[in-house]
């Protein structure tokens, strides 16, 4: 079976850059990326490649290559699905907002409206994979649409979770630890959906880098990965309090631990707490998917993840009260990083969020500086948690372009993401400039204690 036209659902931040690499390594398939949002396919179009709408080092260079000869963004759903052989699902997966499962359970709305939009337009026999991030058995639940409301056409269904991590997307998909696919691997019609997509990523990637598995492991795969990295930082993040306490040094002792090969280097970082779209809402979801199996206790256990994610978060942030003589009420505090993780746009579940609306209640005033994120973004995530007036974020919180601006006269300044240029700032200027004594929190463990501590400043710095 050869593909030669792939349509992926979905120009977000996996579907836009898993297909400009798929696009850049097999220029003889076509590869035409849709969306329903027509202002990020408009992005996606932009003449100046630099303004497509996601950050990711490299990626700008890929699309450059690839946009026009093999790769299309569109807003023509139905064409683009019509023409495919194969159709990967890439939409957003939230947490549910609303009725059974709040709070929980991932929201398959958006998936739900792709298969019956699939069904409703397909006229010959496709592929169809699962990108998003789904609970397991979801490839039941898309088969049911497909064949129920469908013309007849035959459906294979795979599972093809993506592993990449923002800020490195484009090295992940360039050299990924392995590619899963999981498929109906005990039929032929099976099997061969399968090689089709194997031979895909066989174009870059080793063969025995690619795992074939049943869909229900491939699905449950992705979860367990999330789950097990987020899992780690909670761990060190937990060990970073002790440390606070008995004066032992959560850097050292990430150091000492990861040593060991059995449990390695990777993913021990203590921070503020981890963000991003998908490890809390992964977790939540596998919580919801035990606890309808009725494993309480497998639940219990994972849920502590994120317990610990939300207590370090709510910890750091009432340290800056506490550290400030127990009142930030009128105080300046200087937010640096506003991104879930540096190298990224991408703001969603990031620690700087709930830091911040944690000060805002204690009626901080807060000035932020992100080196990529924009300004309605940075309101568009306070107002989204709904603690107070739009207007009063607005009155506020203020946005600047400009690091120094951003702590000049701050009572206090708070690094919440590791961005690389906060490493080569001049710490003098800024201590210079603040109010006195002038107090540094480091969420990131990001600056040289000593050197941080010469210049004068009073400094925080998670697990130490
Ligand atoms: P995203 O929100 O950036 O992009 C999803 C896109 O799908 C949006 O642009 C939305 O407009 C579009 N969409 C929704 N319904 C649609 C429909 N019916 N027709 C056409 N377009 C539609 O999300 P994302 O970060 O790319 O994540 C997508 C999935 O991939 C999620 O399941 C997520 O868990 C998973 N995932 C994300 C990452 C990551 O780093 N962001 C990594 C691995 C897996
Ligand atoms: C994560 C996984 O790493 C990807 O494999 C997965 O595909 C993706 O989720 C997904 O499913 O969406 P991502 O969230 O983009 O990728 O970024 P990570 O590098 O995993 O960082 C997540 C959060 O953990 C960030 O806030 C980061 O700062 C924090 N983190 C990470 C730490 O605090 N310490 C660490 O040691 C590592």
């Amino acid at each position: 079976m050869t593909i030669k036209n792939i349509c992926c659902i979905g120009a977000g931040y996996v579907g836009g850059p898993t297909m400009a690499v798929i696009a850049q390594k097999c220029p003889e398939i076509n590869v035409t990326v849709v969306d329903i949002n027509e202002k990020r396919i408009a992005a996606w179009n932009d003449k100046d490649v630099e303004n497509i709408p996601i950050y990711e080092p490299g990626l700008s260079k890929v699309v450059a290559e690839a946009r026009d000869r093999n790769l299309f963004f569109s807003t023509d759903v139905d064409s683009a699905i019509y023409k495919a052989d194969m159709i990967f699902i890439s939409v957003n997966t939230p947490t549910k907002t609303y009725g059974i499962g709040k709070g929980m359970a991932a929201d398959l709305k958006y998936i739900e409206l792709c298969a019956r939009q699939i069904a409703r337009v397909s006229k010959d026999d496709k592929i169809v994979v699962e990108k998003s991030t789904l609970p397991v058995r979801t490839a039941e639940a898309l088969k049911n649409i497909l064949e129920n409301t469908g013309n007849g056409v035959n459906f294979q269904i795979l599972s093809n979770p993506e592993f990449l991590a923002e800020g490195t997307a484009v090295e992940d998909l360039l050299d990924p630890d392995r590619v899963l696919i999981g498929g109906d691997i005990d039929t032929k019609n099976g099997k061969e959906a399968v090689e089709a997509l194997v031979d895909i990523y066989a174009h870059w990637v080793a063969k025995e880098r690619i795992l074939t598995t049943n869909v229900w492991s491939s699905e449950l795969s992705k979860l367990t990965a999330n789950a097990f990295l987020a899992q780690r930082v909670s761990s060190i993040n937990a060990m970073s309090e002790l440390c606070e306490k008995t004066g032992a040094d959560v850097n050292e002792v990430a150091k000492a631990v990861g040593m060991d090969s059995r449990i390695g280097s990777k993913f021990l970082k203590s921070s503020v707490g981890f963000g991003g779209s998908c490890f809390q809402k992964d977790i939540l979801n596998l919580v919801y998917i035990a606890k309808s199996f009725g494993l309480e206790e497998v639940a219990d256990y994972w849920e502590q993840v994120i317990t610990m994610n939300d207590h370090q978060k709510k910890r750091f942030a009432a340290n800056i009260v506490k550290t400030l003589f127990n009142t930030v009420s009128g105080k300046k505090i200087a937010i640096l990083g506003w991104a879930f993780k540096k190298d990224t746009n991408d703001t969603r579940e990031s620690a700087a969020i709930y830091v911040s609306d944690y000060l805002l209640n204690e009626q901080a005033d807060i000035v932020v500086y992100d080196p990529k994120v924009k300004e309605e973004q940075i309101y568009a995530d306070l107002d989204y948690l709904n603690s107070r007036a739009e207007e009063e974020n607005r009155r506020r919180v203020t946005v600047v372009n400009d690091v120094y601006k951003a702590c000049d006269e701050a009572h206090a300044v708070a690094v919440l993401t590791e961005w690389d240029e906060f490493k080569e700032l001049d710490w003098q200027k800024i201590y210079d400039h603040m109010l006195k004594p002038a107090f540094l929190f480091d969420g990131r463990r990001l600056l040289q204690k000593s050197a941080i501590e010469d210049i004068g400043f009073q400094f925080y710095a998670i697990g130490n």
